[in-house]
């Protein structure tokens, strides 16, 4: 079972770090493919939790090489600063490998996306502030500076100059802010760059390598299919593909490589950010998930928007992934509710969608129309086979997967590595 993708089949957050560990230990490589430090993702060994943002989550497992794919984009502070903080509580991060055809976000990408979401006022999307969105549109516009470009001082002050250019004049003019000095810029790159270069690899010809010998990679996703750039909720989505595709371009890796498609989903929704959220709960309800869930974000620490379970979201990320499998998590949460409503399709202005409408307008219209399930009441954190949830329980995990149109392969029953059911091996 060489290439296995892992990716959010939701609107974030669903448990990747965790699903990632629970394979990770089992896998020669985990390479992120998208993204950058928007992501969180939660890893609970022991007791201790990690909170990784750029690192793969297989940078726990000590057999597991990490990868940051060329799909990423890497602001090198935070990733040093990720990586001191590991090491000073015993994590070897040596092993990592960066791809040098990666992007890197500079400090003025930063600030861009801070004063634009500022400037937006209502209209923003609500982003991390990360700098993802202006990193990956210099990528796009052809003016980005690449890993590889931290070696090379003189391309790399001639490009920042180019893309400081433009942005300094719209920094002063438009936003009143003070512009950036090249050579400052430059300097400091040089000297993140000088610490990140024993990490720098052709990752792509490293991975295509690997899993020619048999070796296993498993790929993981940062953000979630409905925050996709072309599948997800636009505009209020991430810019990067997310979606199982972007694990070949954000890899270098080709598709008749892959083999498996996990998606991890969460047995409820949550989202952070602006934008459409057909599920969302503004009642007692919705706080009373966030309260059990523990709903706040781990790069944010923002209150996570909360709603109840949407099949048409997991139907669609069934389809646009082409998903094996299903990673269910956070079922425990639900114990204690009488009835679990389900929502199977949408309502749209008196017209029932089954499946996902990608005119943003009719999504943003569409109502839930929910199945009730009858609940259960036992705590379900030490259960590990199916058979032996409550009889209620294994109806609810048995019409989500109908509903999916994809199988379960393992349901998380709290954040810790052993809670965990596995229905399937996610390995064969
Ligand atoms: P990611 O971004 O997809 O990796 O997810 P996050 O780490 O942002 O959020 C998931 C949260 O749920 C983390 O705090 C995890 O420790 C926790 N978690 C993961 N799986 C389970 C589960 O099955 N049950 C419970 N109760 N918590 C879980
Ligand atoms: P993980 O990997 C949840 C959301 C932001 C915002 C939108 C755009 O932990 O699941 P960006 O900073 O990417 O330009 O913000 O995307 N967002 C996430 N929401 N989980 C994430 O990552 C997210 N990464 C970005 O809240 O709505
Ligand atoms: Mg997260």
């Amino acid at each position: 079972m060489p290439g296995i993708v892992l990716i959010g089949a939701q609107w974030g957050d669903e448990g990747k770090g965790k699903a990632t560990d629970l394979i990770g230990t089992k896998v020669d490589y985990v390479a992120r493919f998208n993204g950058g430090n928007n992501a969180g993702h939660t890893v609970v060994v022991g007791d201790e939790s990690y909170a990784l943002h750029l690192l793969p989550s297989g940078i726990i497992s000590p057999n597991a090489t990490p990868v940051i794919g060329n799909g990423v984009v890497v602001d090198p502070e935070v990733l040093l600063e990720e990586i001191d903080g590991l090491e000073s509580r015993g994590i070897d991060c040596s092993r990592l490998l960066v791809s040098e055809s990666a992007h890197v976000i500079a400090p003025y990408h930063r600030m861009i996306d801070k004063v634009t979401e500022r400037f937006a006022g209502k209209k923003k999307i609500g982003t991390t502030g990360r700098g993802i969105g202006p990193a990956y549109a210099d990528k796009i516009n052809r003016v980005g500076i690449r890993i590889s470009d931290l070696f090379h001082e003189d391309v790399l002050r001639d490009k920042v100059s180019n893309a400081l250019h433009q942005k300094n004049q719209m920094l002063v003019k438009l936003y009143n802010r003070r512009a950036f000095d090249v050579e400052a810029t430059v300097q400091e790159m040089l000297a993140v760059g000088e610490r990140l270069k024993p990490y720098v690899a052709n990752t792509s010809l490293i991975l295509n390598n690997a899993l020619d010998d048999g070796k296993t990679v498993l790929f993981e996703g940062g953000q979630a299919t409905m925050l996709d750039i072309d599948h997800g909720t636009y505009p209020f989505v991430t810019s990067s593909n997310p979606t199982a595709g972007g694990a070949c371009t954000g890899t270098g890796v080709g598709p008749t490589k892959i083999n498996r498609v996990i998606g991890v989903s969460k047995a409820y929704v949550t989202r952070v950010g602006e934008g459409p959220f057909p599920t969302e709960l503004f009642d007692e309800s919705g706080e009373w998930l966030r309260a059990q869930g523990h709903e706040y974000g781990v790069t944010t620490g923002r209150p996570r928007r909360c709603g109840w379970f949407d099949a048409v979201v997991n139907r669609y990320a069934t389809q646009v992934n082409g998903l094996t499998d299903i990673v269910l998590t956070k079922l425990d949460v639900l114990t204690g509710l009488k009835e679990i409503p389900i929502c199977v399709a949408y309502d749209v202005n008196g017209v029932r969608y089954d499946d996902m409408p990608t005119d943003q307008t009719a999504f943003a219209a569409a109502k839930p129309i929910y199945e009730m399930m009858p609940g259960w009441t036992e705590d379900i954190s030490q259960v590990h086979a199916f058979e032996d949830l409550p009889q209620t329980c294994q109806d609810y995990v048995k019409k989500l997967e109908e509903l999916s149109g994809c199988r379960i392969s393992a349901i998380g029953t709290g954040p810790q590595r052993d809670h965990i059911i596995e229905v399937h091996s996610l390995l064969d």
